[in-house]
């Protein structure tokens, strides 16, 4: 068993609340694949290999629980007419699904591992990526197809918005009924985009019950553009996240807190869209779990960084460093429901984002600055 001991941590963010969970002057120790010590440094145990690490700080691999990776085409006239008044409207959706659909495989696998080397370089270790942007049987497949050669955790969303020439009554029995059979062997969770212009609650409580019974966990995209019922569905359901919650009642803050179903915030489309910020400060002052994606799309959010979503996190949102940080690590792992991962403790999947910088604090200190110095997924050096 070959070991590696990262010695001379500045500052290590375990992200384990329940040992320390910022260590100064710490050392770390990985076997193969895993994490088997953490500590200060002065008490470390012997290793194969030494890493100096120089004093810089270390924290879990960010984990994005929000991405939709596999696309063709962009949507930059759409951006610049949304920077000059125009509002985003989820029927955008249907440019890029036209995109897609004319791309071939080859064009679209390489386009995802751009995205997934670009996250890569900038600390994220664990992705989830979505389908829907293909919209037929077969599309939708081979979007799965192409997400699970990059991630375990590919979401069916199938039910992302309606295609154009289809009622959308035929289009919900398509996604709960063949699609699903088709989607469901190459995905582990299922999303609906529940919103005005997309899915209303019947539709994506019938698609969502659908995906459970065919042995996939839910998720959902909710109340993005206003108070609606895609927390409630999603709190009823058992969902692992509900995502965006950028616009919710005292009750759906109430029910996140109490369900435990974690409350995914995207302020990258927030950003993208120039529209108000989430109220995290309600969600954590609830006792809600917090997590922070980078909703990664061609549409609403075109950013793979989770340090720009962490800098958002804390200027936008009025999150403290250490709450925007906990948020991008153990709170993406709690929305994948996720053990092994977004933290560093004996045990865990040896996913290190070392930073050039003596602080995580200085993701949103110093924001735009590329930081990441190394990145090592799996106890091996991949950036
Ligand atoms: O999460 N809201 C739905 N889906 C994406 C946007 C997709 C697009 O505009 O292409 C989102 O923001
Ligand atoms: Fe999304």
């Amino acid at each position: 068993m070959a070991s590696i001991l990262f010695d001379e941590i500045g500052l290590l963010y375990t992200g384990d609340q329940t040992g320390g969970e910022e260590i100064a002057s710490a050392a770390l120790v990985v076997e193969d694949e895993t994490v088997a010590w953490v500590g200060p440094a002065a008490s470390a145990p012997q290793a194969d290999r030494r890493v100096d690490v120089g004093g810089r700080c270390v924290l879990p691999g960010f984990v994005d629980s929000h991405a939709h990776l596999v696309f063709a085409g962009d949507r930059t006239a759409e951006f610049v007419a949304r920077m000059s008044g125009e509002q985003y409207r989820a029927g955008g959706i249907r440019t890029t699904v036209a995109a897609t659909r004319e791309a071939a495989d080859s064009v679209l696998a390489a386009r995802t591992a751009a995205l997934v080397t670009e996250m890569l370089a900038q600390g994220t270790t664990t992705v989830e990526i979505k389908s829907g942007y293909g919209l037929t049987e077969e599309d939708e497949r081979r979007s799965l197809e192409i997400a699970g050669a990059f991630t375990e955790e590919t979401t069916f969303l199938g039910a992302h918005v309606v295609p154009a020439g289809v009622s959308t009554d035929d289009y919900v029995r398509q996604v709960a009924g063949p699609m699903l059979a088709a989607c469901a062997p190459l995905a582990r969770w299922i999303d609906v985009f529940c919103e005005r212009g997309a899915f209303d609650g019947d539709q994506t409580r019938e698609i969502l019950s659908a995906g459970i019974a065919a042995g996939l966990g839910a998720r959902v995209h909710a109340a993005q553009f206003g108070v609606g019922p895609g927390v409630e569905i999603a709190c009823e359901l058992g969902a692992a996240s509900a995502d965006h919650c950028t616009h919710l009642s005292d009750d759906d803050v109430t029910a996140l807190a109490t369900s435990g179903v974690v409350a995914t915030l995207l302020p990258g489309a927030e950003f993208s869209t120039r529209s108000p910020y989430p109220d995290a400060r309600r969600l954590l002052a609830a006792g809600a779990t917090v997590a922070l994606a980078t909703d990664c799309n061609p549409g609403s959010s075109y950013t793979s960084s989770m340090p720009f979503c962490i800098a958002l996190a804390v200027r936008e949102m009025r999150m403290t460093p250490l709450e925007a940080v906990r948020a991008a690590t153990h709170g993406g792992a709690r929305a994948l429901r996720r053990d092994d991962i977004g933290v560093l403790r004996p045990g865990s999947r040896a996913d290190l984002a070392v930073l050039d910088a003596p602080s995580y604090v200085h993701l949103a200190y110093r924001p735009g600055v590329p930081l990441i110095h190394q990145v090592w997924r799996g106890g091996r050096k991949v950036a």
